[in-house]
């Protein structure tokens, strides 16, 4: 199961490159299975509160968790919430992409997800 956050589209359309079954998080969300989060980065590199949220009821089953940004950010915050969730949950940090990112970048998500959160 892939669970995302997405304000203004960008990780809406990461997810649709994906092959895998996938949930938009949503208030009191709870999750009975291994999953990859998928998430933007918000403020100054940081958590959306939404997905802080759904962390706490989920963190357990969390595999990792790739996150977009905007690299125009600035290095110091590019992609700030998925080094701080990695950092805080104690899960890799499969991928940062640049808004919609690459082809590569969905091919190494697949990859993660049939290995690490499947397999
Ligand atoms: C208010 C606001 C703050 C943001 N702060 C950051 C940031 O600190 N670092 C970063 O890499 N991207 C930042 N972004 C960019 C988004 O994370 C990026 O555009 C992402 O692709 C949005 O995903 P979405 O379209 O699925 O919501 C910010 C965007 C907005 C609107």
């Amino acid at each position: 199961m892939i669970v995302y956050a997405s304000r203004t589209g960008n990780v809406r359309n990461i997810v649709s490159k994906l092959k895998v079954e996938s949930i938009e998080i949503s208030e009191g969300l709870l999750l009975s299975e291994p999953y990859l989060l998928i998430t933007y980065t918000d403020g100054l590199g940081d958590i959306p509160v939404k997905v802080t949220r759904f962390l706490e009821e989920n963190k357990e089953l969390c595999k990792g968790v790739v996150v977009s940004g905007n690299s125009n950010f600035g290095h110091a915050v590019f992609g700030g919430a998925g080094e701080k969730i990695a950092a805080t949950y104690h899960v890799p940090l499969v991928r940062k992409l640049d808004l919609r990112g690459y082809q590569a970048d969905y091919e190494a998500i697949q990859t993660f997800y049939e290995t690490r959160v499947m397999g």
